[in-house]
């Protein structure tokens, strides 16, 4: 028999950036909807340590999905590398209305582009909460962490995608770019 296509994907960015939110709204469209209970997505919790979700890939039939969710928070972000080895594809979320976090937000995705063993795989990175009215534009953005200066690191697919995790505006066009790159 057939062995199932799986994808790992890892979600990583400061605690309160969006991410379990995330994985919760992707859960949504991957037809897995009738797993999430009402109030799923607008009551997550912070994350302790990690999650993993496997999900059916929405817009790719037949692929598996294991979303990895990190805790953003400083005292567990020594956990992110611990999966480095095993993920296709990397999201990275930045809180896009944290303006006071941009550069905490630069020094965690440099941390994560210069790693070693995360070379060459694509890279999504999520601008979240644009939704909020005091939201950075892409631009702003990609300028606060600092994505000019990052060109060494950066060789490898990647792709700055504006999104709303609790509307979901963006998230399905991110995930699509981000699954065809990992297929
Ligand atoms: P850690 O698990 O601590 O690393 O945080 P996290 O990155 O998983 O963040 P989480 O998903 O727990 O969301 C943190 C807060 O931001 C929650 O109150 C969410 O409801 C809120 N939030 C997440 N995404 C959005 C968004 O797109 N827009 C708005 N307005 N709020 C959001
Ligand atoms: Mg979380």
């Amino acid at each position: 028999r057939l062995k199932k296509a799986k994808a790992t994907l890892l979600v990583v960015g400061l605690d309160n950036s969006g991410k379990t939110t995330l994985a919760k709204t992707i859960q949504g469209f991957s037809g897995d909807a009738e797993q999430l209970q009402e109030g799923d997505i607008l009551n997550v919790q912070p994350t302790i340590g990690f999650k993993v979700e496997k999900v059916d890939s929405p817009f790719s039939k037949g692929l598996k999905l294991n979303i990895v969710d990190m805790s953003g928070q400083q005292c567990y972000r020594e956990l992110w590398q611990t999966y480095y080895e095993d993920v296709q594809g990397i999201l990275f979320v930045v809180d896009a209305a944290d303006h006071r976090r941009f550069s905490e937000a630069r020094e965690a995705l440099l941390g994560v582009v210069k790693h070693s063993e995360l070379e060459k795989k694509p890279l999504l990175l999520f601008s979240n909460k644009m939704d909020l009215r005091h939201a950075g534009t892409g631009a702003q953005v990609a300028k606060e962490v600092g994505l000019n200066d990052l060109a060494n690191h950066l060789q490898r697919a990647w792709r700055l995608q504006g999104c709303s995790a609790i509307t979901g505006e963006g998230v399905d066009d991110g995930i699509k770019w981000l699954i065809s790159q990992v297929k």
